[in-house]
């Protein structure tokens, strides 16, 4: 299995938090595990991706230093290793990781040493967020992706998170321009809590992925673009219906979007928030939606193909599939 679509903050599992809250002399704010576990996870009643959204809170606190964040990458990788994924491309903004004085360029430095010392084939991609005021922030993330940018092993991408409802894609003009300019390879969440021109927005900024893409099924020509382009769909379905992508699952778009040949991928987001991980993602296609093995074995190589690596690896991923 292959996670193009991982954000650290949303995998930080009950005992990988109490081995952060351990390491760093963190006191956790609940006696048991299943305190702690409703404190990292998705609530019942979860409205929309900006309630979702507020889960981050524990997790980020807990990667606030060098060691904490070294430490969540590195277990991070393991969980996912002991899953079964051979390979894996793990996000986060820097940003969220400089409350207690780390600089960006420290959360990437850390970051990238917990990358070593796991054995997971795994890469990094760095997250701009939407929100008021962090233009400079988002700029220091695209300088700090432009010094560590690697082909494979390391930092490779970057992206856009956080909430698209309140800021869609068509905001961020310049920071894509930006992007490109420095020729930075990108994703961009689009689609998820936004609508058609949010997609279309990350289109014109020149996107070959997109985090996300759900709601191109709102636009019948968007979708045919979609599929012209190639372009790949980086898709979450547990995430997708907790944060009310879609009003209703039985309209959720995947297998009609895999059936017409678009290059949909199948990916977590958030599985310690949504309490999920992705053989299970695979298991509710098979029985909610008939995913067969057939089709899996496009999505795989969907994933491969997409994949910000080199075409070495791709080569190697694709005998191990
Ligand atoms: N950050 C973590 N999960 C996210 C999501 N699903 N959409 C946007 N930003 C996120
Ligand atoms: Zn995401």
């Amino acid at each position: 299995m292959i996670d193009l679509h991982l954000h650290l903050d949303g995998a930080i599992t009950v005992p990988i938090a109490k081995a952060l809250a351990q390491l760093q002399n963190i006191t956790l704010p609940a006696s048991n595990d299943e305190e702690l576990l409703a404190l990292l996870s998705v609530p019942e009643v979860c409205e929309s991706l900006n309630d979702f959204l507020k889960c981050f809170a524990l997790p980020c606190s807990l990667m606030q230093t060098p060691e904490g964040m070294e430490e969540a990458v590195k277990l991070v990788c393991e969980d996912l290793k002991s899953q079964g994924l051979i390979y894996a491309e793990i996000k986060f903004a820097p940003q969220l990781h400089t409350e207690k004085g780390m600089t960006q360029d420290d959360a990437v430095r850390a970051a990238l040493s917990g990358l070593k010392k796991s054995s997971l084939k795994c890469n990094l991609i760095l997250c701009c967020m939407r929100g008021e005021e962090n233009e400079d922030k988002n700029l220091e993330t695209l300088k700090i992706a432009q010094k560590y940018l690697v082909s494979d092993d390391g930092v490779v991408a970057v992206d856009l998170a956080g909430a698209e409802a309140i800021y869609p894609n068509t905001m961020y003009t310049d920071l894509f321009d930006k992007v490109n300019e420095l020729g930075l390879p990108f994703t961009i969440h689009a689609g998820e809590a936004s609508g058609a021109e949010s997609v279309r927005a990350a289109l014109k900024f020149g996107a070959k992925r997109l985090g996300h893409g759900v709601r191109t099924m709102e636009d019948p020509a968007l979708v045919e673009l979609v599929k012209e382009r190639g372009i790949f769909l980086e898709m979450c379905p547990t995430s997708n219906r907790q944060t009310k992508a879609v009003d209703d699952m039985k309209s959720y778009p995947f297998m009609d979007f895999l059936g017409k040949g678009i290059r949909v991928t199948l990916n977590t987001d958030d599985p310690a928030i949504e309490r999920t991980t992705l053989a299970r993602e695979y298991e509710y296609m098979e029985k909610e939606f008939g995913l067969t093995k057939e089709q899996e074995k496009v999505l795989l190589n969907n994933s491969i193909d997409a994949a910000f690596t080199t075409d070495e690896v791709k080569d190697k991923l694709r005998t191990m599939v």
